[in-house]
């Protein structure tokens, strides 16, 4: 038994390699945090030297059925996914010219989007924590930075304060939210309101944190009222700007503290501070589908089966047996030791088979989440021209949700937009509308916020309503309870049947959590699979 702490970390990493060491010394407070990616350890090509190969049927070509493919494709099993669409990705999409698209309800989209042009229907982000930029990185996708916060795009609040229906600057909004609560708790931490808990010099040196936080004035002697205040700062923007020789710049001034409190603006700031939103964010160089293209060619494309919709799974004494309908519509039966089930679990509920009745209620127990999104290309970047604005996120409660001024191609000729990226309710309101509906609608509340100039130089649109898309009728799931004896019951097998997929793991809507998820279900089959 190890007995010292050096001791039990070389017993950890003998058993379990570098990256569990390296976790290890993580959670024993000994390495800095930037370990803690879920370890993960492939298996190896040669593990399965003696044992035959083994055979594993993958349902679903999105993120989770691709990663577990490449991953056990790598380790020598013989693998064939099976894919509804004619492309690899799944919710994983992009748009380009010519895409085409019939969704639920009978509604088809061309998109005639330029060359060069394009929009990540579904994934547009990637935190540089996730395992996503690994398999970048190892599968040479390259990547640039996608700008998820920019303090000179807006936010717009709908109602009746004095701020709202205006667009603000973010920069401007910070340096007043800021600005005002430095001032009241300064005021309030000097006139003694904190002294239950703070020493003196927690008092200092908060009282330095908030002069610098906010662009406070001093204290002034004797006069409790003009201490401290918050009047203005070049931060949040100028009327003139500083320039050449003695022009010093005239800052705009400060909105009024109840008009910035009433609203609302301070209420986004928290989504920059997200563990997975906080800049630095990337994307893909040319589309997030660059990923899953990039599997199937590591994968190889021989191994993936397009159009092949599955019809029934099922667990038999050898294996199991998944059959599926080619786009021929003849239908095929694939046998295989394994299966992992990387369909969305509201899809794969409804699939017919052996599964007990247990699974299938676990699986029906995920809620599809409604999210929808416009592209709209513009020959003009009015935003740069017009606007000054590279890239981020304006956000508005006017329904439209975020609108995303594109990552790249900057100062070029054209550029498309996100013109809506909105969930919940908006969603379902512009998912029930036509796309030349949606379009408009996207345009007249675009132009509240960025004035005319938003209708005009449009060059084509292209939207999704995720809830409609065949093959994933959702833009991802909810449970009920992820602690649960019901999703507990998708995480270990049912026979011969693995699941994974985002909804899996605590990273719903994103790629790293499919890939998590697939990557759990890979070493879970393989250590069996070694253990036999
Ligand atoms: N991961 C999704 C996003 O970043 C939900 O918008």
């Amino acid at each position: 038994m190890p007995n010292t702490r050096r001791d039990f970390l070389r017993y950890v990493g003998i058993a379990g390699g570098a990256g569990v060491m390296y976790g290890t010394m993580s959670a024993m407070g000994l390495a800095p945090a930037a370990a803690e990616t879920p370890a993960y350890t492939a298996p190896n090509a040669g593990d399965l030297r003696g044992r035959g190969r083994k055979s594993v049927a993958v349902l679903g070509g999105g993120i989770a059925g691709l990663t577990a493919a490449y991953e056990l494709g790598k380790a020598g099993y013989k693998v064939t996914v099976l894919e509804a669409r004619n492309r690899p990705g799944g919710r994983n999409w992009t748009v380009r010219g010519g895409t085409s698209e019939t969704d639920l309800k009978g509604i088809s989209q061309t998109a005639k989007f330029t060359k060069g042009e394009y929009m990540n229907a579904g994934p547009g982000r990637i935190p540089q924590h996730h395992v996503t930029l690994d398999y970048c990185r190892e599968l040479g996708v390259a990547i640039e930075p996608f700008v998820n916060q920019n303090a000179d795009a807006y936010l717009y609040r709908e109602g009746s304060t004095a701020l709202s229906n205006t667009a603000v600057r973010h920069r401007a909004a910070k340096a007043d939210v800021y600005g005002y609560v430095s001032e009241l708790l300064a005021k309030a931490t000097d006139q003694g309101s904190l002294d239950g808990y703070l020493t003196a010099a927690d008092k200092e040196a908060l009282m330095s944190f908030l002069s610098s936080f906010g662009a406070i004035g001093p204290k002034v002697s004797g006069d409790a009222a003009a201490s401290y205040k918050y009047t203005g700062t070049g931060r949040r923007g100028y009327e003139v700007e500083p320039g050449a020789g003695l022009e010093a710049g005239t800052p705009l001034p400060p909105y009024p503290l109840s008009d910035v409190l009433a609203s609302g603006v301070g209420n986004y700031f928290s989504f920059e501070f997200g563990w997975d939103q906080a800049m630095m964010m990337f994307q893909p160089v040319g589309g997030m589908d660059r990923i899953p293209y990039a599997f199937e060619k590591a994968i190889g494309l021989d191994k993936i089966k397009y159009g092949a919709k599955v019809l029934d799974l099922r667990n038999t004494p050898a294996g199991v047996e998944v059959a599926y309908t080619n786009p021929g519509g003849q239908s095929k039966v694939l046998e295989a030791d394994f299966a992992i089930c990387a369909l969305p679990p509201h899809i794969a509920a409804k699939v017919p088979g052996n599964l007990s009745a247990e699974a299938v209620a676990a699986l029906a127990y995920a809620q599809p989440a409604d999210a929808g999104k416009i592209g709209i290309e513009y020959s003009r970047r009015w935003w740069e021209l017009d606007h000054r604005i590279y890239g981020g996120i304006t956000n508005t409660t006017t329904g439209l949700g975020n609108m995303w001024y594109p990552s790249s191609g900057f100062h070029g000729e054209r550029g498309t937009m996100i013109g809506y990226y909105n969930t919940g309710a908006s969603a379902r309101t512009y998912g029930a509308m036509k796309p030349a509906g949606r379009l408009a609608s996207a345009l007249e509340k675009g132009a509240q916020i960025h004035g005319p100039v938003y209708g005009q130089d449009v060059a084509s649109s292209f939207s999704v309503d995720w809830k409609n898309v065949e093959h994933s009728e959702g833009a991802w799931v909810g449970w009920p309870s992820q602690t649960d004896d019901s999703y507990k019951r998708l995480l270990e097998p049912e026979g011969n049947i693995y699941f994974a997929g985002d909804h899996l793991s605590h990273a719903i809507a994103w790629q790293h959590g499919a890939m998590v998820s697939a990557r759990a279900s890979v070493t879970a089959l393989h250590s069996r699979v070694m253990a036999a």
